[in-house]
């Protein structure tokens, strides 16, 4: 494997408007991140992915540009942005910026000229339709609820967006829009940003001609998924973006990939893939119900293994997945993948060095390193997130109480992930002086940063660990390049494998609550990471704890072990 220059690193998402007000306005900045560098760098990040922060109507928080080539003055100015990437450079960091161009907001320019003129330049930047009485053009429904199509402003057509009607998507087959993407791309790569994550950008091809498919709920529509699987074609578009820009600066670029079809996974991170890396969702999607949110099927701890089991065994070594426990779309993965009333600091831990060991590059969200958790939603009115709102009202549909419904959808909330980041125990959790845009989780108090700093047991004092462990000379090399294996994959609630390389490691942790033997597969030189006070040994069996989990450098056996 030709080895390249973020193999190594660590990364960490911002979503901006949640990180850190500066001016008390109840809105996270620019200069805001910017106050909190040291406090990134002191846990050992290198990349540091900035969810949007461009000019918006925010009508999805960001991910509706209005102007590519722009910050949001409730983000900050141009100018901050520059500091920050001068800021991160003198750090050795590396800033990568969200690119959304499957589709703009119905605020950019390009819409409104569409508007104007739709048989014009822009009418083809988007997809248009001729609108027909009672009759939609196809019968999709957006991932955001309701038909995809909307009637184009002052115009007889209708305008196609998979997600929001803010959000009309941008027509890729046209090369001029492309080369408008591009252009964009590369002007971001000049001022210094190091490469990109990539929004929603297994939708920019769509199945054409256009065509209905079979109803999957009672509202007549199909899931866009049925479309996308009919949709051949989309390596064209993105060999073509990588060529014409990540290629040339030697970007990382990761993206947003659910759902590609196993033998496509070469062709997107392989050698000379479309992209550096691609997230691993497959604990993210586990259980998921095309219902909506209020059939989604708890995951266990032995799903969870399976999922990243299954993700690490069909990467191989192909090329380099982007692992998360969580991100600004999901849950708060403490309250997802523990087992309900077993989150504390251990289990934390346990998930936090399952996660970071698997082979890949590891991405932490936010909070994610204090153990930040779910919010408490007591009432639909306290909801932000569009998504969350449309899932509500699909649980209504389907009968459910509105208790209930409210039950179902806040556990899979976005809002989870989007309340501000609890730097101290202060008001507000230290996030702003003002009035914070979103609610503060009220657990702040005895979940914060600035507690969990001065703590050397903490869930951050552990991340830290982690970080430090995956960069140390000695294991660098068997952490970042080495083999994923599993072992004793049969024993319930235990997850553990192998990494081996330079040296062989052995992850193992005890998922569960009550204490559990694991038989050892040979003698260990070293205990490198244990989240408990020790490590009880009786002959070559292990005994751990509740939740325990231990990295080991094993002396090295025979792969039949
Ligand atoms: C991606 C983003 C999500 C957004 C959607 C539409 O999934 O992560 O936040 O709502 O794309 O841009
Ligand atoms: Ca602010």
């Amino acid at each position: 494997m030709i080895k390249k220059w973020w193999h190594d690193k660590v990364a960490y998402q911002i979503y901006p408007k949640s990180f850190c007000d500066s001016n008390g306005d109840g809105i996270g900045d620019i200069p805001g991140i910017i106050s909190k560098l040291d406090y990134l760098e002191d846990l050992g990040v290198d990349i540091i992915w900035l969810s949007p922060c461009y000019p918006s109507p925010l009508a999805d928080e960001g991910y509706d540009i209005s102007d590519y080539y722009d910050i949001d003055p409730r983000f900050g100015t141009m100018a901050d942005m520059e500091q920050l990437l001068r800021e991160t450079k003198r750090r050795n960091m590396y800033v990568l910026m969200d690119l959304v161009v499957n589709h703009c907001s119905d605020e950019h320019e390009w819409f409104r000229e569409a508007c104007r003129d739709p048989e014009g330049k822009y009418g083809n930047f988007f997809y248009l339709q001729d609108k027909k009485e009672g009759e939609l053009p196809t019968n999709w429904r957006s991932y955001f609820g309701g038909s995809v199509w909307e009637d184009l402003p002052g115009t007889d057509k209708q305008y196609l967006h998979v997600f929001h009607k803010k959000q009309p998507d941008l027509n890729w087959e046209n090369p001029e829009l492309r080369q408008e993407v591009y252009k964009n791309i590369n002007w971001w790569l000049e001022k210094g940003v190091s490469g990109f994550r990539i929004d929603a950008i297994i939708n920019i091809k769509k199945a054409l001609p256009f065509a209905n498919y079979e109803a999957d709920r009672a509202d007549g529509l199909c899931s866009i998924q049925s479309m996308l699987r009919d949709a051949h074609g989309i390596g064209e578009f993105l060999g073509e973006m990588r060529d014409c820009t990540f290629k040339k600066y030697d970007a990382f670029s990761v993206g947003e990939v659910f759902n590609e079809k196993p033998e496509e996974l070469s062709d997107f991170i392989g050698e000379n893939g479309y992209f550096s890396s691609m997230f691993d969702f497959n604990e993210a999607i586990f259980g998921g119900s095309e219902k909506g949110w209020y059939d989604a099927k708890m995951i266990t701890p032995d799903d969870y293994k399976r999922c990243c089991f299954e993700a690490q065994a069909k990467v191989g070594d192909i090329g380099f997945l982007s692992n998360i426990i969580e991100n600004h779309d999901e849950p708060r993965g403490v309250s997802r993948y523990i087992p309900e009333g077993s989150c504390c600091p251990r289990s934390k831990k346990l998930l936090a060095a399952l996660n970071f060991m698997l082979r890949g590059l590891p991405f932490i969200y936010q909070g994610q390193e204090l153990g930040m958790e779910n919010v408490p939603i007591t009432s639909i009115d306290e909801v932000d997130d569009i998504s969350t709102l449309d899932e509500y009202r699909v649980a209504l549909e389907a009968g459910l109480s509105p208790e209930d419904a409210l039950t179902a959808v806040a556990r899979m909330s976005r809002d989870n992930a989007r309340t501000p980041m609890q730097w101290s125990a202060e008001i507000n959790a230290g996030f702003t002086t003002g009035k914070p845009w979103l609610k503060v989780n009220p657990n702040y108090i005895s979940i914060n940063a600035a507690d969990q700093q001065e703590d050397p047991d903490s869930v951050r004092s552990f991340y830290k660990k982690l970080i430090a462990l995956r960069k140390s000379p000695e294991y660098k090399e068997t952490i970042v390049y080495g083999t994923f294996e599993p072992y004793l994959e049969e024993q319930h609630n235990l997850m553990a494998y192998y990494r081996r390389g330079e040296r062989t490691l052995l992850v193992m942790g005890n998922y569960q609550m009550e204490e559990q033997d694991a038989v050892l597969p040979a003698d260990y030189r070293k205990i490198l990471l244990n989240n408990c006070p020790e490590l009880v040994r009786e002959g070559d069996v292990l005994r751990l704890q509740g939740f325990q989990v231990v990295i080991l450098d094993i002396l090295s056996i025979g792969k039949d072990h």
